[in-house]
Protein backbone atom coordinates (compact mmCIF):
# COMPACT_ATOMS: atom_id res chain seq x y z
CA UNK A 1 0.00 0.00 0.00
CA UNK A 2 1.07 3.60 -0.68
CA UNK A 3 1.67 6.04 2.14
CA UNK A 4 0.12 9.01 1.85
CA UNK A 5 1.01 12.28 3.62
CA UNK A 6 -1.30 15.07 3.44
CA UNK A 7 -0.77 18.56 4.67
CA UNK A 8 -3.32 21.46 4.76
CA UNK A 9 -1.72 24.54 4.81
CA UNK A 10 -4.38 27.11 6.88
CA UNK A 11 -3.99 29.66 9.33
CA UNK A 12 -7.38 29.38 10.27
CA UNK A 13 -7.68 25.70 10.23
CA UNK A 14 -4.59 25.45 12.73
CA UNK A 15 -6.35 27.32 14.85
CA UNK A 16 -9.25 25.59 14.83
CA UNK A 17 -11.47 28.65 13.42
CA UNK A 18 -12.52 26.50 10.56
CA UNK A 19 -12.86 22.98 10.40
CA UNK A 20 -10.00 21.03 7.60
CA UNK A 21 -12.81 19.90 5.11
CA UNK A 22 -10.24 19.87 2.13
CA UNK A 23 -7.49 18.09 4.24
CA UNK A 24 -10.63 15.46 4.82
CA UNK A 25 -11.13 15.06 1.33
CA UNK A 26 -8.01 14.33 0.45
CA UNK A 27 -8.26 11.41 3.03
CA UNK A 28 -11.43 10.07 2.19
CA UNK A 29 -11.01 10.21 -1.88
CA UNK A 30 -7.17 8.37 -1.88
CA UNK A 31 -8.69 5.73 1.12
CA UNK A 32 -11.50 4.99 -1.80
CA UNK A 33 -8.66 4.77 -4.28
CA UNK A 34 -6.70 2.29 -2.16
CA UNK A 35 -3.70 4.56 -0.33
CA UNK A 36 -2.90 4.76 3.11
CA UNK A 37 -3.36 7.80 4.53
CA UNK A 38 -0.11 7.70 7.12
CA UNK A 39 -0.29 10.75 8.42
CA UNK A 40 -2.85 14.36 8.02
CA UNK A 41 -1.70 17.86 9.54
CA UNK A 42 -2.81 21.39 9.95
CA UNK A 43 -0.06 23.48 10.06
CA UNK A 44 0.19 27.62 9.58
CA UNK A 45 0.94 29.27 6.24
CA UNK A 46 4.54 29.24 7.59
CA UNK A 47 7.11 28.24 5.08
CA UNK A 48 9.62 26.87 7.07
CA UNK A 49 6.72 24.70 9.72
CA UNK A 50 5.39 23.63 6.00
CA UNK A 51 8.97 22.61 4.12
CA UNK A 52 10.44 20.89 7.71
CA UNK A 53 7.00 18.88 7.63
CA UNK A 54 7.30 18.06 4.13
CA UNK A 55 10.80 16.60 4.97
CA UNK A 56 9.98 14.63 8.16
CA UNK A 57 7.08 12.64 5.91
CA UNK A 58 9.61 12.16 3.29
CA UNK A 59 11.94 10.01 5.74
CA UNK A 60 9.40 8.41 7.47
CA UNK A 61 8.71 6.79 4.79
CA UNK A 62 5.87 8.42 3.20
CA UNK A 63 5.97 8.08 -0.71
CA UNK A 64 3.02 11.17 -1.41
CA UNK A 65 2.60 14.05 0.00
CA UNK A 66 -0.55 16.05 -0.83
CA UNK A 67 -0.69 19.87 0.18
CA UNK A 68 -4.13 21.55 0.12
CA UNK A 69 -4.09 25.30 0.48
CA UNK A 70 -1.79 28.48 0.39
CA UNK A 71 -0.82 28.54 -3.49
CA UNK A 72 -2.50 31.35 -4.29
CA UNK A 73 -1.81 35.30 -4.32
CA UNK A 74 -2.19 36.28 -0.93
CA UNK A 75 0.94 37.40 1.36
CA UNK A 76 0.37 34.43 3.77
CA UNK A 77 0.42 31.69 0.61
CA UNK A 78 3.80 30.40 1.09
CA UNK A 79 2.88 26.58 -0.11
CA UNK A 80 4.66 26.69 -3.02
CA UNK A 81 7.99 28.11 -1.90
CA UNK A 82 7.85 25.65 1.17
CA UNK A 83 7.85 22.90 -1.70
CA UNK A 84 10.63 24.19 -3.95
CA UNK A 85 12.68 24.67 -1.04
CA UNK A 86 12.56 20.75 -0.25
CA UNK A 87 12.32 19.34 -3.81
CA UNK A 88 15.29 18.04 -5.40
CA UNK A 89 13.71 17.38 -9.22
CA UNK A 90 10.87 19.44 -10.32
CA UNK A 91 7.68 17.52 -11.82
CA UNK A 92 6.22 20.51 -13.77
CA UNK A 93 3.84 18.40 -15.36
CA UNK A 94 1.30 17.58 -12.78
CA UNK A 95 0.57 20.91 -11.66
CA UNK A 96 0.47 21.81 -15.72
CA UNK A 97 -1.85 19.54 -15.97
CA UNK A 98 -4.39 20.29 -13.26
CA UNK A 99 -4.26 23.68 -14.38
CA UNK A 100 -5.55 22.71 -17.94
CA UNK A 101 -8.08 20.43 -16.85
CA UNK A 102 -9.09 23.42 -14.39
CA UNK A 103 -9.47 25.94 -16.98
CA UNK A 104 -12.36 24.01 -18.19
CA UNK A 105 -14.32 24.42 -14.62
CA UNK A 106 -13.26 27.95 -13.33
CA UNK A 107 -10.96 30.71 -14.80
CA UNK A 108 -9.73 31.34 -11.04
CA UNK A 109 -7.63 28.18 -11.80
CA UNK A 110 -5.25 30.31 -12.93
CA UNK A 111 -4.71 32.07 -9.52
CA UNK A 112 -2.96 28.73 -8.34
CA UNK A 113 1.18 28.76 -8.06
CA UNK A 114 0.97 24.97 -6.90
CA UNK A 115 4.26 23.61 -7.41
CA UNK A 116 5.07 19.67 -7.33
CA UNK A 117 8.30 17.67 -7.38
CA UNK A 118 10.46 14.86 -5.99
CA UNK A 119 12.44 14.59 -2.78
CA UNK A 120 14.20 11.01 -2.15
CA UNK A 121 11.19 8.66 -3.27
CA UNK A 122 8.75 11.08 -2.41
CA UNK A 123 6.21 12.90 -4.95
CA UNK A 124 5.34 16.12 -3.57
CA UNK A 125 2.08 17.87 -5.22
CA UNK A 126 0.24 21.23 -4.26
CA UNK A 127 -3.84 21.35 -4.34
CA UNK A 128 -5.56 24.53 -4.10
CA UNK A 129 -7.85 24.79 -1.11
CA UNK A 130 -11.21 24.11 -1.33
CA UNK A 131 -12.99 20.93 -0.79
CA UNK A 132 -14.47 21.54 -4.53
CA UNK A 133 -10.80 22.13 -6.54
CA UNK A 134 -9.06 19.26 -4.46
CA UNK A 135 -11.96 17.02 -5.83
CA UNK A 136 -11.76 17.95 -9.16
CA UNK A 137 -7.80 17.71 -9.17
CA UNK A 138 -7.28 14.67 -7.60
CA UNK A 139 -9.44 12.28 -9.53
CA UNK A 140 -7.98 14.08 -12.80
CA UNK A 141 -4.74 13.21 -11.74
CA UNK A 142 -5.24 9.82 -9.73
CA UNK A 143 -4.93 7.20 -12.88
CA UNK A 144 -1.73 8.83 -13.87
CA UNK A 145 -0.24 9.18 -10.67
CA UNK A 146 0.19 5.63 -9.45
CA UNK A 147 2.18 4.83 -12.73
CA UNK A 148 4.50 7.60 -11.99
CA UNK A 149 4.67 6.66 -8.29
CA UNK A 150 5.42 2.60 -9.44
CA UNK A 151 8.60 4.62 -11.17
CA UNK A 152 9.67 6.29 -8.45
CA UNK A 153 9.72 3.23 -6.07
N1 LIG B 1 -8.86 24.61 -9.26
C1 LIG B 1 -9.98 23.90 -9.38
N2 LIG B 1 -9.92 22.71 -10.02
N3 LIG B 1 -11.18 24.32 -8.89
C2 LIG B 1 -11.28 25.53 -8.24
O1 LIG B 1 -12.40 25.86 -7.79
N4 LIG B 1 -10.07 27.56 -7.43
C3 LIG B 1 -8.99 28.49 -7.79
C4 LIG B 1 -7.63 27.85 -7.99
N5 LIG B 1 -7.73 26.50 -8.51
C5 LIG B 1 -10.09 26.34 -8.10
C6 LIG B 1 -8.88 25.81 -8.62
C7 LIG B 1 -8.87 29.66 -6.92
S1 LIG B 1 -10.27 30.63 -6.73
C8 LIG B 1 -7.66 30.05 -6.30
S2 LIG B 1 -7.53 31.53 -5.49
C9 LIG B 1 -6.47 29.18 -6.42
O2 LIG B 1 -6.83 27.87 -6.82
C10 LIG B 1 -5.58 29.12 -5.19
O3 LIG B 1 -6.22 28.58 -4.07
P1 LIG B 1 -5.47 28.37 -2.66
O4 LIG B 1 -4.78 29.66 -2.29
O5 LIG B 1 -6.56 28.02 -1.70
O6 LIG B 1 -4.49 27.27 -2.81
Amino acid sequence: MIRVGIITASDKGCHGEREDLSGAKIAEIMEQHGYEIAKKVILPDDQQMLSEEMVAMSEDNIQLVLTTGGTGFSKRDVTPEATKAVIEREVPGIPMAILQYSLTITERAMLSRAAAGIRGETLIINLPGSPKAVDEALNYILPSLKHGLDILL
